[in-house]
């Protein structure tokens, strides 16, 4: 199976973390380099936590870029509220010392995306760096295979305002000048006909819940792993009981990356879809299910996930164990064993 060229560019962030993880757990990809925007914290902090899950992984030949450091117009706002002043749930966890972060994140995506043909960006943070290299460079991008974008919504509601999600919401201008410009680029899509961006919006990530469960399960399968996500995690968990009044913390960025490895574990449909950059919605992905407007979809809007079978992918990958027992658990589990 030959392998998807990917960069990563995220704002880590604990699901970020959780998901620059599973990447690295997945034979499907290659992570060719990590680059961090302003975000959950801001893009020099997330380079150094980018660091830190590699170091975890052992992985730190993987290149890590700094990219923006505030949004295309609007003021940046973190989510230090959500994933804790340190950015992961204020584990405490030490700096890499050591190892450089490299500046330069846009042109870093522009000169890999001119090397390699099928490139796949995975942007699960706001999409300032994509927008920049799409503004200075749009002609590079028809070498790109596809854009999975965690972020927006179609019908769930919003996790900054009632209808608008975090990373459309913090850089509104750049998700807007995304969607509407990067099918523009000729990007090649994964497969022939495919629109360039899927959208793995709060529809779906609201479907996959770490639970206090699950996580006593990945300790009991493996404790070096199980006690890292457990120490980034906490703070998320208190974070969703406040806000949400669940038990357990939604996993976002994790499932852009399982849904990059295996597409078929979400269902969707083909869409335009542009984003609200002002008033009171601003930050909201308006699509256009009905087609409306009567443009050309570019979008996969992503509104079905198999839960279960994330979850199995999720701890196998990451905890090892016998794949067949993790299923029959996360069986028990995603159909109200614990509760759910
Ligand atoms: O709205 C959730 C998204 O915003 C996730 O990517 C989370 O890490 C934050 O970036
Ligand atoms: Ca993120």
């Amino acid at each position: 199976m030959e392998k998807k060229k990917v960069i990563i560019d995220c704002d880590p962030g604990i699901d970020d973390s959780l998901a620059l993880m599973l990447a690295l757990a997945s034979p499907e990809l290659e992570v060719l380099g990590i680059t961090t925007v302003c975000g959950n914290v801001p893009a020099d902090l997330g380079a150094r936590n980018a660091l830190k899950v590699l170091q975890f992984m052992d992985r730190l030949d993987i290149p890590v870029y700094q990219g923006a450091e505030v949004p295309l117009a609007r003021e940046y706002v973190s989510a230090q509220d959500t994933h804790g002043e340190d950015g992961i749930g204020d584990s405490g966890l030490p700096d890499v010392n050591g190892v450089p972060v490299r500046a330069g994140a846009v042109d870093y995506i522009l000169d890999t995306l001119k090397k390699e043909k099928g490139l796949c960006l995975l942007a699960i943070g706001p999409m300032t760096n994509v927008a920049l290299a799409l503004q200075r460079e749009p002609e590079v991008f028809k070498n790109l295979g596809v854009l999975v974008s965690m972020g927006g919504s179609f019908k769930s509601h919003g996790n900054c305002s009632p209808v608008a999600e975090y990373n459309y919401w913090c850089d509104p201008d750049a998700a807007a000048y995304v969607y509407e410009n990067l099918g523009k680029s000729k990007a090649c899509g994964l497969t022939e006909g495919e629109p360039p961006i899927h959208m793995v919006g709060l529809d779906v990530t609201r479907k996959v819940v770490l639970t206090p469960n699950i996580l006593e399960y990945m300790k009991r399968l493996n404790p070096e792993i199980g006690g890292f996500v457990e120490k980034i995690t906490r703070f998320y968990f208190d974070f969703h009981w406040e806000q949400e009044g669940i038990i357990g913390c939604v996993i976002n960025d994790p499932l852009a990356v399982a849904y990059l490895c295996r597409p078929e574990l979400c269902g969707g449909f083909d869409a335009y879809t542009a984003v609200e950059t002002k008033g009171i919605s601003i930050g909201q992905s308006v699509v256009d299910a009905e087609n409306f407007w009567k443009k050309a979809p570019n979008s996969r809007v992503l509104t079905g996930v198999n839960t279960e079978e994330f979850m199995t992918m999720l701890l196998y990958r990451l905890c090892g164990g016998e794949e067949s027992e993790i299923r029959k658990m996360m069986a028990y589990s995603c159909r109200g064993g614990d509760g759910l």
